[in-house]
C-alpha cells in the first residue's frame, strides 16, 4: 500500500487561520508533519487549527507574524525552530487578491500592499527557511500562486502581477537549490470556495458565470487544494521542481472553446 507520511517533518504554513491555509495546515498534520500555524490577525481561528490538529493526535502550535516585514518573518522561522524543530516545509499560502480597481483608478499604496504580502513576504519567508534547509540537504518550499499567475483578470493588476512574479521566483530558487536537497514548486488553485471569493459565490449569477469558466462547471474544496500539497510535499514528489501544478478544475483549458473556435 501506498502512504504519504510526512512524520518526521516540520511544515510551516502561513496564512494557516485562514480558509486555505487552515485546511492545508491540517492536512499535512493528518499525515503526519508537526505544523506551525503562521496567521497575523486571525488567533482565534489559528487557536481552533491547533486544537483541531491536536484533537486529531496530532502537533501543531499557532504564531504570529506580519510577513511583510522580513525581521519578522526571519523571527517567525527562528520561533518555529525553538518550538518545534527545523522547518523542512515552507507552504507560502498567506495572500490577499486585493480590491477590484482598474490601472489609474486604483493607488499605489494598494499596488504596494498587495505585492508586499503575495510576493515580498514569500520572498521573506522562503530566504529565512532556506538557510536551515540547506544545512540540513532536506527541504520543500511550495508556493501558492493561482491561475491568475496565467490568466489577466481585469481589476487585479497588482495580483496577477504579484502572482506572476512568485511563479518565478519559484522557478528561479529552484534552479538555484536543486542540487541541495531542496525542491521548490507553486501550487496554482483555480476558484475555491473560500470566503476570499464569497462575494461571487454567494449570488446565484455571479456564480453561474463563474462556474462556466471552469471546465468541470464547479467550483474547487480547500481539501482537493490540500491533498496536492501534502502529495508534493512528500518524499513520493522527491523528482518534481521548479514547476506550477495548477488544480483548477480545468479553468486553464479554455471551457469557452467547447462551443466553437
Ligand atoms: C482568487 C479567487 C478567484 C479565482 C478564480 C483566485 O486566485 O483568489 O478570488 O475566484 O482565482 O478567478
Amino acid at each position: 500500500m501506498i502512504k504519504i507520511s510526512l512524520e518526521d517533518r516540520i511544515a510551516l504554513v502561513t496564512g494557516a487561520s485562514g480558509g486555505l491555509g487552515s485546511v492545508i495546515a491540517q492536512t499535512l498534520a493528518q499525515a503526519g508533519a508537526t505544523v506551525a500555524v503562521h496567521y497575523r490577525n486571525g488567533k482565534a481561528q489559528a487557536d481552533s487549527v491547533v486544537a483541531a490538529i491536536k484533537a486529531l493526535g496530532g502537533r501543531a502550535q499557532a504564531f504570529s507574524a506580519d510577513l511583510s516585514d522580513p525581521e519578522a518573518a526571519t523571527r517567525l522561522v527562528q520561533d518555529v525552530d525553538h518550538a518545534l524543530g527545523s522547518v523542512d516545509i515552507l507552504i507560502n499560502n498567506a495572500g490577499t487578491d486585493g480590491t477590484c480597481a482598474v490601472v489609474g483608478k486604483d493607488d499605489s499604496q494598494h499596488w504596494q500592499q498587495v505585492l508586499d504580502v503575495d510576493l515580498t513576504g514569500p520572498y521573506y519567508c522562503a530566504r529565512a527557511a532556506l538557510g536551515p534547509m540547506q544545512k540540513n540537504a532536506r527541504g520543500v518550499i511550495i508556493n501558492v500562486t493561482s491561475v491568475h499567475e496565467f490568466i489577466p483578470w481585469k481589476g487585479y493588476s497588482a495580483y496577477t502581477a504579484a502572482k506572476a512574479g512568485l511563479s518565478m521566483f519559484t522557478k528561479t530558487l529552484a534552479q538555484e537549490n536543486a542540487d541541495k536537497g531542496i525542491r521548490v514548486l507553486a501550487v496554482a488553485p483555480g476558484a475555491i470556495q473560500t470566503p476570499i471569493n464569497e462575494a461571487v459565490w454567494s449570488h446565484p449569477n455571479s456564480l453561474k458565470d463563474l462556474d462556466e469558466k471552469i471546465a468541470m462547471g464547479r467550483l474547487g474544496k480547500p481539501s482537493e487544494i490540500a491533498y496536492v500539497i501534502t502529495f508534493l510535499a512528500s518524499d513520493l514528489a522527491s523528482y518534481i521542481t521548479g514547476t506550477t501544478v495548477a488544480v483548477d478544475g480545468g479553468m486553464l483549458i479554455y471551457p469557452e472553446f467547447r462551443h466553437g473556435g
